[in-house]
C-alpha cells in the first residue's frame, strides 16, 4: 500500500524518520544513551581487522561504515564489492571478523563472499533486512536493519537503516576497544537519538526546492557527484540512485580525484553536485568546487548552514541542511540525494519503482 504517495519509493523516503527511530530502539538504550550488545557474538576488542563485502547500495553503506570503524574504533577495514571479494583469493585470518550487508539477504555474490570467509574461520555478522534470508541463516550474528519491506527497486530506507546500524556498531566497537570513552559514547548516541527528528524536518524543508531543481536536472544527459570523507560514498550513492531511476548518466568521484581525470569533462552541460557539510573536509571540497566554477561548470551545492555561509561561489542551486554532528551527517545528506533522484525520474516519466533491467533481489552472479 502506497498510502497517499505516488510511488513506493516516495513512501519509503518519507517513512525513514519513523523507521529509523524504530530501528534505533533495537540498538540504543535511550535511558543510558549507550549502544546495546543484543547478543552479538563478535567481540570487536579482540578482532584484528574487519572485512566488509556487499553489492550496490549496500556496498556504499559499508564504505561509509569503513570510515566510522576506522575513526571511532581504530579498527582497520578491508571492503570490496562482493563480485570481486569472492574471487580475489585474499589471505584471511581467523582473528578477523567479517560483515555482509544485504537488504534482501539473498544476493549471490554477497553470499559467496560470506562462505569464503566462513571457510577461513572468520566470525560472520550479517547486516540484513530480511531476517529469514540465507545470508542471515549462515551468519554467526544477525544485525537486523529493521527497515520493513522495501518495495521500490531503488534502495532508500534500507540504505539509511544500514547506515544507522553501522554507526551503532562502530560506536560499540569503539567502546569495546577503548578508543572512545563513556562520555563520547553518550554524546554520539545522543546525536543518533536526535536523528529521526532532524530527518523529518529536512524532508519538509527541502522538498519544494528539490522538486523545482529536478525539473532543471532532467534536461541534462550527464551529472557528476563529488564528496570527501563519508560524503564520498554518498556521492557514489547519489550517482547510482540517479542513473538507476532517471537513466541520466551520473558518476560519483572522490572530490580530490577531480583533477586526476574527470575535470576534463567539466562544461556547462554537465552539472556537478557537490556534497559538503561544514566538516574537516569542507575547505578542501570547496577548493575543488572552485576548480569546477573556474571552468564554467554548473554547481549544485548540498551543504549545511555553516557551509552555505562560508562559500561565495555562484551555484545553480544551493541546498541548505541544518548543521548536524558528523556522525549523523551521512543519513541526513542521503535525503536530498534520494529526493533529487526521485523527482528527476518523475519528470523523466520513468517507471520509478520498477526501473528497466533491474531486479530487487539479484540471486545469480
Ligand atoms: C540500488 C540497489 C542495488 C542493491 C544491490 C544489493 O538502489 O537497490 O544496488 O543495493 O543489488 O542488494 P541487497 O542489499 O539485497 O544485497
Amino acid at each position: 500500500d502506497k498510502g497517499n504517495h505516488r510511488h513506493f519509493m516516495e513512501k519509503e523516503i518519507y517513512e525513514q524518520p519513523e523507521i529509523i527511530s524504530h530501528a534505533l530502539g533495537y540498538y540504543v538504550d535511550f535511558a543510558t544513551q549507550t549502544i546495546k550488545a543484543n547478543g552479538s557474538t563478535i567481540d570487536f576488542a579482540t578482532v584484528s581487522s574487519l572485512a566488509i563485502s556487499a553489492c550496490g547500495t549496500a556496498f556504499l553503506s559499508g564504505l561509509v561504515g569503513k570510515y566510522w570503524f576506522e575513526r571511532y574504533a581504530r579498527l582497520p577495514v578491508e571492503i570490496d564489492v562482493a563480485s570481486e571479494f569472492r574471487y580475489r583469493e585474499m589471505p584471511l585470518l581467523p582473528t578477523q571478523a567479517a560483515l555482509f550487508i544485504s537488504q534482501s539477504g539473498e544476493t549471490a555474490d554477497t553470499l559467496a563472499s560470506l562462505r569464503y570467509c566462513k571457510e577461513n574461520g572468520l566470525k560472520i555478522g550479517a547486516v540484513v533486512n530480511v531476517k529469514e534470508s540465507t545470508i542471515a541463516r549462515e551468519a554467526d550474528t544477525i544485525y537486523p536493519i529493521l527497515a520493513g519491506p522495501e518495495i521500490g527497486v531503488a534502495s532508500t530506507k534500507a540504505f539509511t537503516c544500514q547506515l544507522a546500524v553501522l554507526a551503532a556498531l562502530s560506536i560499540k566497537a569503539g567502546r569495546q576497544r577503548g578508543t572512545i570513552d563513556a562520555a563520547q559514547e553518550r554524546e554520539l548516541v545522543h546525536h543518533l537519538i536526535e536523528m529521526p527528528r532532524v530527518m523529518s524536518r529536512v524532508l519538509n524543508l527541502i522538498q519544494p526546492q528539490i522538486e523545482a531543481l529536478s525539473r532543471d536536472l532532467s534536461k541534462y544527459k550527464d551529472v557528476l557527484y563529488l564528496g570527501r570523507g563519508t560524503s564520498y560514498p554518498l556521492a557514489l550513492e547519489g550517482a547510482l540512485k540517479l542513473k538507476e531511476i532517471s537513466y541520466i548518466h551520473a558518476e560519483g568521484y572522490a572530490a580530490g580525484e577531480l583533477k586526476h581525470g574527470p575535470i576534463a569533462l567539466i562544461d556547462e552541460n554537465m552539472p556537478v553536485i557537490v556534497i559538503a557539510p561544514y566538516d574537516r573536509f569542507y575547505e578542501k571540497t570547496v577548493s575543488n568546487m572552485q576548480e569546477v566554477a573556474a571552468r564554467g561548470g554548473k554547481i549544485i551545492f548540498i551543504t549545511d548552514e555553516k557551509g552555505a555561509a562560508a562559500s561565495k561561489l555562484p551555484t545553480m542551486a544551493t541546498i541548505v541542511l541544518p548543521d548536524v554532528d558528523e556522525v549523523i551527517a551521512p543519513m541526513i545528506f542521503s535525503l536530498p540525494i534520494q529526493l533529487l533522484a526521485y523527482h528527476t525520474a518523475v519528470f523523466m516519466g520513468t517507471d520509478v519503482d520498477q526501473p528497466r533491467n533491474l531486479a530487487k533481489s539479484v540471486t545469480v552472479e
